[in-house]
C-alpha cells in the first residue's frame, strides 16, 4: 500500500509556481518602499588607464536629480579600510566600485546617477562625461599563455589538479594510438532572465532591509555589513526569488555596493537595475585553452592521459575551477599528468557559471574521446566501458555510488544507438547530413553544513525555514516534500520559508549542493519534532503509544499511529496539547559526514546522447534529438529535477553552437552584450529532450542519498553534440561554440 505523505521520489508541482505566474512572486527590483529613489549605473569605456576627469554638472542639473556619485565625491565607507571576501571570492582583492580614478576593465562602473524616477536617472547618466588616459591593455590569452602561472593560493573548494602518477610523458611517447589536440570554449556570459537588481529600502532607524538579486541572502548580508561597518542587526537581506543566476549571484555584486551607498548618503531607499548590457560587465565563464594528450593501446586502453588548461583570470583576483581533474576521475590509467594554469587579461574575474570547469573541461575531454574512439576503430560507448574507472584513482578512493554504466546503457538504448553506422557521412535524409554522438558527464557531489528550523502548531501547519536561495531550481518544492514526508503531513500543510537571511544559517545556492544540504537540514529539524511530538503522545494519558517505540509507529496524515495497529493512534493536537504546548519548534544543523570524506568520494555520472542535423549547403545545425541519463542518487522530485536537466541540456547546446562573448582586443570590450548578438538557444532552437533518471542507491553521502541535479545535464552535452557534428559530417571542430564558420 502507497504511504499516506509519501512525497519524496514522486513527481510534484512547485509550490511556487503559482505565485510564479501570477506575478505575486516579487524579485529584486519588484519590491517597492515610499520615496524610493531610482540608480542608473554609468559603465566606462576603456580597458585600462585612469578617469581624468569627469563633468556630472549636466546631470546635476537636471530636475529630479538627487545626486551623482563617482570617485571624487563617493562617501567614506568601511570597505576602504579592510578588505572583506565574500564566501565564495577567490584569492585576491576583491573589486572595489568607485574606488579611485583607476579603470582595470572595460565596463568597470564609473559613475551611479541617483534620481526621482528611473527614466530622469537614465537620462541624466547620458549626460555624463568622463575623459580617460589609456594604458595599455591586454585582453588576449593567446598572448599571455608564455606568462600563465599556477595559482600560488588555493580557492576555497576548488581541488587542485592531483600529482603526476607514472610517467605520462613517455607512456605517450610509446602509445601505438594516439589523439593530441588543443580544445577551447568560449567564454561565456550569463543571461538569467532577470538582471542584477537591488532594492534598498532604508528603515526610519537607519536599518536596512534589502531585496538582492543574490544566490546567497547571507552572503549579501556579511557583505554589506562589513563593507559598510554596519552590525548586523541592523541589514537584512531578503530575497524569496530569484530568476535565473547560474552563478552569477554567487558573489555580491556592484550594483549592491552602489545602491546601499547611495541609500546610506541620502538616507532614503534606492533602487538599482543593471541593463542586459551591464550584465555583461562582471563575471563570466573563462576562456580556456586546454591541451589533451591520450594514448592508448590498439585495444583503446588507456596508457597515458595529459589535460592541461590555461585559463583567464583579472588582475586583481586569482579565479579557479576544476578543469582538468575530471578525465582520471572518468578512466582509468596508470599514467597521468594534470596541470592548471591562470593567465591574467584586463577584464574583470571570471565567476563560476553552471558546472564550472566540468563544463568546459569534459567538453575537451569528451571531444578527444571520440576522437580516440576513431583512431582506434572501437566503438565510442565501448572505449568508456573499456576504460571505466571502478575507483576514484586520483584520491584512491571508493566511489559512494557510481551508475554510470547503467547511464550507458539505458541511455544507448532508448537512443537507438545500436542502429547507429559509426562511418562519418554515412547517415543523410534530404538535404541533411544526420549525425550520432554520446559523450560522458560528471560532477561533484557536495554536501555544505546547513541549518534549518522548523514549526510545528497546534493547528497542524508547519513551517521549514532555512537561509537559502531558490534561483528557480524547485528548493521551496523539495524542502516541503521532505518536511512533509518527515512529519507525515499533506503537503499543502507545509511551509517553506528561504531566501532570507534572518533565517538559520545556509550557504551560498550552488554547486548542486542545496537539495543534499538544505533537505537533510530540514530532514533532521522536521525529526526533531517527531522525537518531541512521540514523547508528549506516550504521556499522554491513557496513551495507546505509551509501551511502543519510536520504531514501531508511523508519523501519517497529522497522526502518529501504531504500524501493527492502525487503529491505534494520537493524533498530532492531542499529542500537542497532552504536553501542555501549542508549538514545537526545532533547529537543527546537518553536516556532510566528514568520515565519508575521506574515504569516499561522491559524484553524479551521465550518458549524453545527440542527434543532429546538418544542411550540407548551408552548414546550419539543429539537434533534434538528446537523451540523457543521470545518476545521481535519490531524485527527490522527478519533475522539477527533470527540469533541472532539460535546463542544463539547454545550457549545453547554448555552449556546443551558439553562446560566445566577443572581445574586441583593441577595445579589451565585450562587443555583443545584448542577447539579439549573444546568442542563447530559443524556442525553435530547442527539439525532443530525453531525461532518464537511472536508478542509483546512494546511502552515505547524507540519509536521503541526495547528489543533487542543477549543473549534471550541461555537463557532457556540448561534447556529445560535438561529436554528433563529426559523425554527421566528418569535420571535427575543436572550438565551442560550432558555428556555420567553422563547418564550412
Ligand atoms: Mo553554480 S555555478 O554554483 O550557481
Amino acid at each position: 500500500m502507497q504511504q499516506a505523505n509519501a512525497y519524496i521520489g514522486t513527481p510534484q508541482n512547485r509550490v511556487d509556481g503559482r505565485a510564479k505566474v501570477t506575478g505575486e512572486a516579487k524579485y529584486a527590483a519588484e519590491f517597492d518602499a515610499p520615496d524610493l529613489a531610482y540608480g542608473i549605473v554609468v559603465s566606462g569605456a576603456i580597458a585600462k588607464g585612469r578617469i581624468a576627469s569627469i563633468d556630472t554638472s549636466a546631470a546635476l542639473a537636471v530636475p529630479g536629480v538627487l545626486q551623482v556619485f563617482t570617485h571624487e565625491n563617493r562617501p567614506r565607507t568601511a570597505w576602504f579600510d579592510h578588505k572583506f571576501r565574500d564566501e565564495t571570492a577567490p584569492p585576491g582583492s576583491p573589486f572595489r566600485p568607485l574606488y579611485d580614478d583607476k579603470v582595470i576593465y572595460s565596463g568597470q562602473p564609473v559613475a551611479l546617477v541617483i534620481a526621482e524616477s528611473f527614466e530622469l536617472a537614465a537620462h541624466a547618466a547620458s549626460l555624463v562625461r568622463v575623459a580617460y588616459e589609456t594604458d595599455a591593455h591586454m585582453t588576449d590569452l593567446d598572448l599571455r599563455r608564455s606568462e600563465a602561472y599556477v595559482p600560488p593560493k588555493k580557492r576555497s573548494g576548488v581541488k587542485a589538479p592531483p600529482s603526476p602518477r607514472g610517467d605520462a610523458e613517455d607512456a605517450f611517447a610509446q602509445a601505438p594510438v594516439k589523439v593530441h589536440a588543443e580544445y577551447r570554449v568560449a567564454i561565456e556570459h550569463h543571461n538569467p532572465m532577470e538582471p542584477h537588481a537591488s532594492t534598498v529600502v532604508y528603515g526610519d532607524d537607519g536599518s536596512l532591509t534589502i531585496h538582492d538579486k543574490t544566490q546567497g541572502a547571507q552572503n549579501s548580508q556579511s557583505y554589506v555589513s562589513s563593507v559598510f561597518g554596519l552590525s548586523s542587526d541592523q541589514v537584512r537581506v531578503v530575497s524569496p526569488f530569484i530568476g535565473g543566476a547560474f552563478g552569477s549571484g554567487l558573489r555580491p555584486q556592484y550594483q549592491l555596493f552602489l545602491a546601499v551607498m547611495a541609500a546610506l548618503e541620502l538616507k532614503r531607499s534606492v533602487r538599482v537595475v543593471l541593463t542586459r548590457d551591464q550584465m555583461f560587465t562582471f563575471g563570466y565563464r573563462p576562456l580556456t585553452i586546454q591541451t589533451v594528450s591520450l594514448g592508448a593501446n590498439p585495444d583503446g586502453k588507456l596508457v597515458s592521459i595529459m589535460h592541461d588548461a590555461i585559463q583567464t583570470t583579472s588582475t586583481f583576483e586569482d579565479y579557479q575551477e576544476v578543469v582538468v581533474n575530471w578525465a582520471n576521475l572518468l578512466y582509468h590509467c596508470d599514467n597521468v599528468k594534470l596541470t592548471y594554469k591562470l593567465a591574467q587579461v584586463d577584464t574583470y574575474t571570471p565567476i563560476d557559471m553552471r558546472a564550472p570547469g566540468a563544463a568546459i573541461g569534459v567538453a575537451a575531454i569528451e571531444t578527444a574521446m571520440d576522437e580516440l574512439a576513431y583512431a582506434a576503430g572501437i566503438d565510442p560507448i565501448e572505449l568508456r566501458l573499456r576504460n571505466y574507472a571502478e575507483v576514484d584513482e586520483a584520491d584512491k578512493k571508493t566511489f559512494t555510488s557510481k551508475e554510470l554504466r547503467a547511464c550507458y546503457q539505458v541511455g544507448a538504448e532508448r537512443f537507438g544507438w545500436a542502429k547507429r553506422n559509426p562511418e562519418p557521412r554515412s547517415m543523410r535524409e534530404g538535404r541533411e547530413l544526420v549525425g550520432w554522438g554520446m559523450a560522458t558527464g560528471v560532477w561533484e557531489a557536495i554536501m555544505q553544513k546547513t541549518a534549518a528550523r522548523a514549526v510545528l502548531t497546534l493547528d497542524g501547519t508547519l513551517e521549514v525555514a532555512t537561509a537559502t536561495t531558490d534561483i528557480g531550481t524547485g528548493t521551496y518544492t523539495i524542502l516541503t516534500q521532505i518536511a512533509a514526508e518527515t512529519l507525515g503531513l499533506p503537503m499543502a500543510a507545509v511551509t517553506a520559508k528561504i531566501g532570507d537571511s534572518s533565517l538559520p544559517k545556509s550557504p551560498v545556492q550552488g554547486g548542486s549542493w542545496t537539495a543534499a544540504s538544505s533537505g537533510s537540514a530540514v530532514q533532521k529539524a522536521c525529526q526533531t519534532i517527531r522525537e518531541q511530538l512521540f514523547k508528549h503522545a506516550r504521556q499522554m494519558d491513557d496513551s495507546p503509544l505509551a509501551n511502543s517505540s519510536l520504531e514501531q509507529v508511523t508519523f501519517a496524515d497529522g497522526r502518529i499511529q501504531l504500524m501493527s495497529d492502525p487503529t491505534a493512534f494520537v493524533t498530532f493536537a492531542q499529542a500537542m496539547q497532552a504536553g501542555g504546548v501549542d508549538r514545537i519548534e526545532a533547529e537543527e544543523k546537518a553536516s556532510p559526514g566528514m568520515l565519508t570524506n575521506m574515504r569516499y568520494s561522491g559524484y553524479s555520472h551521465s550518458a549524453i546522447f545527440a542527434e543532429v542535423r546538418v544542411d550540407e549547403e548551408l552548414g546550419t545545425i539543429r539537434v533534434t534529438r538528446i537523451v540523457n541519463a543521470v545518476a545521481a542518487g535519490t531524485i527527490l522530485n522527478p519533475k522539477t529535477a527533470r527540469s533541472q536537466i532539460m535546463g542544463g541540456v539547454v545550457f549545453g547546446i547554448g555552449m556546443a553552437l551558439e553562446e560566445e562573448s566577443m572581445l574586441d582586443h583593441d577595445l579589451g570590450r565585450f562587443m555583443n552584450h545584448n542577447l539579439a548578438e549573444y546568442h542563447v538557444p530559443v524556442n525553435a532552437d530547442i527539439h525532443e529532450i530525453d531525461v532518464i533518471f537511472v536508478s542509483e542507491h546512494e546511502e552515505k553521502l547524507n540519509p536521503l542519498g541526495i547528489k543533487g541535479v542543477g549543473e549534471i545535464g550541461v555537463v557532457g552535452t556540448a561534447a556529445a553534440i560535438g561529436n554528433a557534428i563529426f559523425h554527421a559530417t566528418g569535420k571535427r571542430v575543436r572550438e565551442y561554440p560550432i558555428t556555420i564558420d567553422k563547418l564550412l
